[in-house]
């Protein structure tokens, strides 16, 4: 997995799955985006609504015809991260009917940051392997089997990440209890740039959203009240979108950050770098993903060329992207 530090507002290939024949056999080649979340993680676990956007970063999976319908994973992933992969591909083949094909994935996406890596590795693995089996390899189809493999890594999520990643949009996202997810693509006219950072070590989001979990199980009146606020700001804050008003969207992120502290899912590395980042001139702040103590931090910036240099002197991981307007993904 290599990280790349800087691209700035690379340009967004339409890179979803095409098949090669140079040469035999033929090989297919798919994309699975990452993602961030401009506002409403967590609550979306409790059926809120939430604003999250591809990013020109992903996963691609290659397909070569074999024998049976594997996995190659990498030698370095071993024991338990082995077995999960594993388990989640073989979950993803089943519902796609095992078609003989071998698949290879690499990701320029950094892992278990808040940026939706296994949401990217489950879309890319889904859409190539409903291309092999030669069925429909539409956003919904490719939803629906990414969701088998979001369940094993990540056991109920509120299915944001791959289905950001399958659409390949900016999409305010709302699955209620009991119910079908709906999911509105949010037009910008105006870009909309923002600069991601990155922060300490983060725990996995399934132990995040567990802890979050018992609190709200012990005090839910007061969970449900911050919940439902930080739905009301996604929903805000997909209009301020829609309208073009990125200071509004980026007071909706700033407030959207005290709710998160609020829920305990802030950290002093985080709220440094929101800080930072506000300092610098961001219209808004926040992290971004499952949170805990580090991970993604994003800052919504008119041009964040002039921050993205000063931190990638200091050494500290950041890069840019488009998440709405002409050149979005
Ligand atoms: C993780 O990217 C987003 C969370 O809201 C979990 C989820 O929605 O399943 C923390």
């Amino acid at each position: 997995m290599s990280w790349r530090s800087a691209r700035f507002g690379a340009a967004a290939s339409p890179r979803r799955c095409r098949s090669t024949t140079m040469g035999t056999p033929t090989t297919l080649t798919s994309f699975g985006p990452g993602k961030v979340i401009l506002l409403g993680e967590h609550a979306a676990v409790y059926g809120y609504p939430v604003l999250a956007a591809p990013l020109s970063w992903g996963v691609t999976a290659h397909g070569f015809p074999g024998r049976r319908c594997e996995l190659r994973i990498p030698p370095q992933v071993r024991g338990a991260g082995r077995k999960l992969l594993a388990a989640a591909f073989d979950r993803a083949a089943s519902a796609c009917g095992r078609p003989k094909v071998s698949v290879a994935v690499e990701s320029d996406l950094p892992v278990s940051m808040g940026l939706g890596s296994s949401a990217a590795l489950s879309v890319a693995c889904a859409r190539l392997l409903l291309q092999a089996a030669g069925k429909s390899a539409g956003a919904r189809e490719v939803v629906r089997v990414a969701g088998e493999m979001e369940r094993e890594f990540h056991g109920r999520p509120s299915g944001v990440d791959h289905t950001c990643s399958a659409f390949g949009k900016l999409i305010l996202f709302r699955k209620k209890p009991g119910s079908r997810a709906s999911i509105r693509a949010i037009e910008s006219r105006r870009p909309v740039r923002i600069l991601v950072t990155l922060v300490g070590r983060r725990s996995p989001t399934r132990e995040t959203v567990a802890a979050l979990k018992e609190r709200q199980a012990r005090w839910p009146a007061r969970y449900r009240r911050l919940f439902r606020e930080v739905g009301r700001v996604a929903d805000e804050g997909a209009s301020a979108v829609a309208q073009g008003d990125v200071n509004a969207l980026g007071d909706a992120m700033n407030v959207n950050q005290g709710l998160l502290s609020g829920l305990g899912l802030s950290s002093d590395a985080i709220d440094q770098m929101v800080h930072r980042l506000r300092r610098m001139g961001a219209l808004g702040a926040k992290l971004t993903g499952a949170g805990g103590d580090g991970g993604a931090v994003i800052g919504l910036f008119l041009e964040p060329e002039p921050a993205m240099a000063r931190l990638t002197r200091e050494g500290i991981r950041c890069f840019s992207s488009h998440v709405a307007g002409p050149r979005a993904l």
